[in-house]
């Protein structure tokens, strides 16, 4: 753990009106492709050098005492790229859940996927259950990979389910809030994240945690993801510990 993340570490336990570090921090990992081709290498090993960043931010969230972290690392839109590309990232997908168990389980991490596995077939549907059922005692930090993740796929597939229960007479229509909604989605009993960070530049969320992200503070970085390190995870908590959390009242 580095000085400055001890630090923010510490003042976290300290307490306070805002918590120094945020409970849930969500990150759309974006830039691999350019990353590679500033390069001049394949965009595969742009891939593969983010898959290193993304263990580099797990690593650096725990020790920030982070909850949860959820990394966007497939979109449900991202099945519209060559067919080459998305054997590469699926590929590098399937040896991580491999690989990387029992790095999670030395680190005390729980790891949990949302979105559509079955997408991605028996085999690694299967993969992903063992990894998660592996995991599922770990208590330090909460991780959420998502993968084939849409939010408005997730929010139409609650409203499905809703639906259905409602039709089936278990569910009074009138009863039907935004706790219902919550309760029907992907991230069904998790905290809202408190902080979302993109790298590479680019400003938009590009489907992720459109219901969740309702309140959380959105922070936007030059880095291209595969040079994310501690040192931009803690640039981007100290934003957001800058700004001001409102929700609609009043403050002055
Ligand atoms: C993020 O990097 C990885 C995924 C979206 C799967 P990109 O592949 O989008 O990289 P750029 O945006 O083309 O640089
Ligand atoms: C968002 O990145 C999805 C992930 C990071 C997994 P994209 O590169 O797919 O997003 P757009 O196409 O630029 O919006
Ligand atoms: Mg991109």
């Amino acid at each position: 753990m580095s000085a400055a993340t001890r630090t923010i570490a510490a003042e976290a336990r300290t307490g306070g009106d805002s918590p120094a570090v945020p409970r849930h921090i969500g990150i759309i990992m974006d830039g691999n492709g350019r990353w590679a081709a500033a390069r001049g290498l394949p965009r595969a090993l742009g891939h593969k050098a983010g898959a290193e960043a993304s263990r580099r931010a797990i690593e650096a969230a725990g020790d920030m005492g982070v909850s949860w972290l959820t990394l966007f690392a497939f979109s449900s839109e991202n099945w519209r790229r060559p067919a080459d590309e998305v054997r590469d990232l699926t590929g590098l997908m399937r040896h991580y859940l491999r690989h990387e168990v029992g790095q999670l389980l030395e680190k005390g991490v729980r790891l949990r996927i949302i979105g559509d596995r079955a997408a991605f077939g028996p085999e690694t549907v299967a993969e992903i259950t063992r990894a998660e059922a592996v995991t599922a005692a770990n208590t330090r930090l909460n991780l959420n990979v998502a993968l084939s993740y849409g939010g408005r796929a997730e929010i139409a597939a609650a409203a499905r389910a809703i639906a259905a229960r409602v039709a089936s007479g278990e569910l009074d229509p009138a009863s039907v809030n935004e706790s219902t909604l919550s309760a029907h989605l992907d991230t069904a009993g998790m905290p809202d994240p408190d902080l979302i960070i993109r790298t590479s530049g680019e400003q938009r969320l590009s489907n992720f945690l459109l219901w969740q992200s309702a309140y959380a503070e959105l922070v936007f970085q030059d880095v291209l993801w595969p040079d994310f390190d501690a040192v931009h995870l803690q640039a981007a908590v100290a934003e957001y510990r800058r700004r001001d959390r409102r929700y609609g009242a009043r403050t002055g």
